[in-house]
């Protein structure tokens, strides 16, 4: 009799998941089964291909969030799709409780590319930030000799590195942390872009290493002063501190290089990626280091049971071979002023009080007065543009890297209509 009723039950599951549902339909069932920890566009998706998706009832829109920046090259690289198919049909997962023919090929080829000795992988950005954290606290033990349990980690006012105990313990904003306490010790913040007060904090010799967003993602695309990060770079080495570069949402062409700290062209002691390293279609992060540094980390003292599998790594050369050989952070970074200056005509508005960013990481500032984000955001919906608010009144624009002028120009027209009509 139970199992009768099983078999109805799958059935009906079956059929609910064939049909195709309207947008209202998909709304309501994930809001009823899925837990309220996002509250997106009312916008059902269920295609998508180069720069735009497609919803349930057919509508096209350019996708301006490219999946909170994983999506770098665009839905459905047919290079990236058909790598993982391939890969997928050999050899997926082992663990490194054994060598696959695939980690080692991917280390050598990431390591090399980014001029670092060592590559530790895992899957997300905010395990691979915690990583470095781990890495950089035993850096601290055993080579600056912090006495036992005393290291300390500065990060930067409106930091973002994901939403893990260790992540929220970081933040400075209560709409991360509220409600999760206690909250891991030895952690503080110094105001972002200002080389004093991290001067200040760095005197301190138990501090371990300062970590840091090259430009500021989820605090709105907050791009700081010329100079900053070589004097992060250069207070780092006085102080013996590791500067930990967090470029999940930065990296890989996004910022109109292939890392946002080559326009100063300094080098972290600590490179943190992750985001578009597994192509859109698989998580894949990684933290990059020299053997001074990674190698205190030993057999059975970190890891993780994904983190370095064959099936990512693959995906990960190719998305990498991808970004070089279809030159996406050049794209990016003409594409980048091809926007910045279509929105910069809009400034005149009273919509709009900044536009800012670098490459095709980009953002406009509402006037709050004026019109709230998430309004404007309904707005470029219904005229075919999806982009999200990151705080009330900042709206980000970052397309996957491979648009192209006409696109770029035809998403710029989108934006100036859609605030033209709320100016109006
Ligand atoms: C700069 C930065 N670091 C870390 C993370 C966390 O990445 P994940 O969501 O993959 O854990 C994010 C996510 O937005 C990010 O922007």
């Amino acid at each position: 009799m139970l199992s009768k009723f099983r078999g109805v039950a799958q059935r009906a599951v079956k059929i609910q998941s064939q049909r195709a549902l309207s947008t209202k339909q998909v709304i309501d069932r994930e809001a009823q089964y899925g837990a309220h920890n996002y509250h997106p566009l009312p916008v059902a998706l269920s295609k998508g291909e180069g720069v735009c998706v497609w919803d349930v009832e057919g509508k096209r829109y350019f996708d301006f969030l490219s999946g909170y920046s994983a999506n770098n090259f665009g839905h459905c690289h047919p290079k990236i799709i058909a790598t993982l198919r391939d890969q997928a049909g050999v050899l997926h997962h082992t663990s490194r409780a054994f060598y696959s023919d695939v980690f080692g090929e991917y280390a050598q080829f990431i390591t090399k590319l980014f001029g670092y000795d060592k590559v530790l992988p895992m899957n997300t950005g905010v395990e691979a930030d915690d990583t470095s954290c781990k890495v950089a606290r035993k850096w601290g033990y055993y080579k600056k000799k912090i006495p036992k349990n005393e290291a300390k980690i500065i990060f930067a006012n409106d930091n973002f590195w994901g939403r893990s105990l260790a992540a929220v313990s970081a933040s400075t904003d209560p709409t991360s942390f509220e409600g999760y306490g206690p909250f891991m010790p030895g952690f503080s913040c110094v105001p972002y872009n200002d080389l004093q007060a991290l001067e200040a904090a760095l005197q301190d010799p138990n501090v371990c290493a300062f970590m840091v967003e090259p430009i500021q993602g989820e605090a709105g695309v907050v791009v700081p002063s010329e100079g900053y990060l070589r004097g992060v770079r250069e207070l780092c080495t006085k102080y013996n501190v590791l500067w930990i570069a967090d470029e999940i949402q930065t990296g890989l062409g996004r910022s109109g290089k292939r890392l946002a700290v080559d326009y100063e062209n300094v080098k972290p002691d600590i490179l943190v990626l992750g985001k578009a390293l597994g192509g859109g279609v698989y998580p894949v992060s990684a933290c990059l280091a020299n053997d001074d540094i990674m190698l205190v980390i030993e057999p059975g003292t970190h890891g993780s049971t994904f983190g370095g599998n064959p099936l990512g790594s693959r995906v990960a050369i190719k998305a990498l071979e991808v970004l070089e050989e279809d030159k996406l952070a050049e794209n990016a970074f003409k594409m980048g002023q091809i926007l910045r200056e279509g929105l910069e005509t809009i400034k005149s508005s009273k919509a709009v009080t900044a536009v800012r960013g670098r490459g095709l990481l980009n953002a406009i500032v509402m006037n709050r007065d004026f019109a709230q984000a998430w309004d404007v955001c309904l707005k470029l919906k219904e005229n075919g543009l999806l982009a999200k608010h990151t705080h009330d009144d900042v709206i980000r624009f970052s397309p996957p890297l491979v648009i192209n002028e006409e696109q770029t120009r035809e998403a710029v027209d989108i934006i100036i209509k859609t605030l033209n009509s709320i100016s109006a």
